[in-house]
């Protein structure tokens, strides 16, 4: 079970890094837009900064060729640097070519276990349902994974289920209940994963009656 932070925040990242509980990073093209850094500054410093299993880095292309292309920059960062494409039958081919380069990828935007079986059979390190947009389109995220998880199970799949486009903690810990091994989580959600409002008020007691025991 690990949770990577989904953000291309510098400092949101360093902050979350100190509990020890993070191990990796997601990013994409939008939030690296948002966030106004260049997309290579930012995996390289991940890279050299923290010691993460994984950081994805999403790469661009409209066929496998230029995806390959465009993976070389960041294959040359570092071993933990995990090609993120898309689940097209372009983004398919690359990702076999990767495997069998041993390159780490992260087989992205994935809605259907039909969708998770093919990158399975093209080797993928990572596939990634986007949890909160199905449940946007009328479809349950959570019931996905959970049809993903089953499918690997009884094909024996080695790839990893890391849920994500995750806007919630229910959601989160409904993914890993349906077999998800990791989920990718933006920090506000992170945050909000430790806490909860009947800990604070059990907290309050605890510490008046602290102030009252005897020396
Ligand atoms: O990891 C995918 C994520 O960045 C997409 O999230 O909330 O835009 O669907 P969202």
């Amino acid at each position: 079970m690990q949770i990577f932070l989904d953000t291309a925040d510098y400092k949101e990242i360093k902050d979350r890094y100190e509990t020890g509980l993070v191990s990796g990073i997601t990013t994409n093209p939008t939030l690296v837009r948002k966030s106004g850094v260049s997309y290579h500054e930012f995996i390289t410093r991940l890279s050299k900064d923290f010691d993460f299993v994984s950081i994805s880095a999403e790469v661009n292309g409209n066929n496998a060729d230029d995806m390959l292309q465009n993976a070389q920059q960041y294959i040359a960062i570092g071993e933990e640097v995990t090609i993120k494409l898309p689940l097209t039958k372009e983004g398919l081919i690359a990702c076999k070519i990767l495997t069998e380069q041993g390159v780490k990828t992260n087989v992205t935007l994935c809605f259907s276990a039909a969708q998770a079986a093919m990158a399975a059979l093209a080797g993928a390190t990572y596939i990634s349902p986007f949890v909160g947009r199905c449940n946007d389109n009328s479809f349950s995220g959570v019931e996905l994974v959970r049809a993903i998880s089953g499918l690997y199970g009884v094909q024996r799949c080695q790839t990893k289920i890391l849920a994500a486009s995750l806007r919630d903690v229910h959601h989160v810990s409904r993914c890993f209940l349906y077999g998800a091994s990791v989920v990718t989580l933006p920090t506000k959600v992170f945050d909000k994963m430790y806490d909860h409002v009947l800990t604070d008020a059990g907290l309050a007691i605890f510490e008046e009656d602290f102030k009252q025991l005897k020396e």
